[in-house]
């Protein structure tokens, strides 16, 4: 079995080198986002995700504010390895900001985030149906504060994770990733042998 779905689940990986490329117009790229948004559920149809889409300068104007935060904390290697890294995700085309809604439901915070990690997942596997490579990040204790001034964002949006995207660099091999034998992991009943 191998249906376009699966294609799509197959081609998502994480992809850290990345280069200024869009295979997607802006608008595309826009309309990609707002498709993820509908169409992602929620706990009780809540939509407590918010997103922002930053692209060319405004991306590199982002890992720039990361940058900042991450010096006021860190030092020495940590530092150093930090600031490599946001460079890195600085080589992409562009960077989703993802966050989630304090304000717009008081129901349990752990659907709240299974909600949250199904828009994500829809959002990567979306950039990689269309042929560009993204990762998940979590570095939003260093730019959150900064960036919300910025782009005068509401107090109540909280930054949950980061997604850097773009045409993934010539020559990039991921490794085979290990896969924890599905016998400890699934288990059927009932079905025709
Ligand atoms: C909930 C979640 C959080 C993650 N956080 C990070 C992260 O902060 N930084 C990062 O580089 N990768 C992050 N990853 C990527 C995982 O390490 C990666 O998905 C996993 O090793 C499997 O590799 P693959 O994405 O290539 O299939 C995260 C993935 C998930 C699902």
């Amino acid at each position: 079995m191998s249906t376009p779905f699966q294609k799509a689940a197959l081609a998502r990986r994480s992809h850290r080198s990345l280069t200024a490329v869009s295979t997607l117009s802006d608008a595309e790229l826009e309309q990609l986002v707002e498709f993820a948004l509908v169409n992602s559920p929620s706990t009780m149809n809540s939509q407590t995700s918010r997103v922002v889409l930053l692209l060319k300068e405004e991306h590199v104007r982002f890992w720039e504010m990361a940058k900042n935060g991450a010096r006021k904390v860190q030092e020495g290697d940590h530092l150093a390895n930090t600031l490599l890294r946001h460079s890195n995700f600085q080589k992409g085309y562009g960077t989703i900001l993802l966050f989630e809604d304090s304000e717009t439901y008081k129901g349990s915070a752990q659907l709240q985030d299974h909600g949250a990690g199904i828009l994500h997942y829809v959002l990567w596997t979306s950039i990689a149906e269309a042929g560009m490579g993204a990762s998940l990040q979590h570095q939003q204790s260093f730019a959150q504060d900064e960036a919300k001034e910025a782009y005068s964002l509401p107090a109540t949006w909280n930054l949950v994770a980061q997604m850097p995207f773009g045409v993934v660099a010539e020559g990039v091999t991921l490794p085979v990733k290990s896969v924890v034998p599905l016998e400890t992991r699934f288990k059927s009943f009932g079905g025709e042998k």
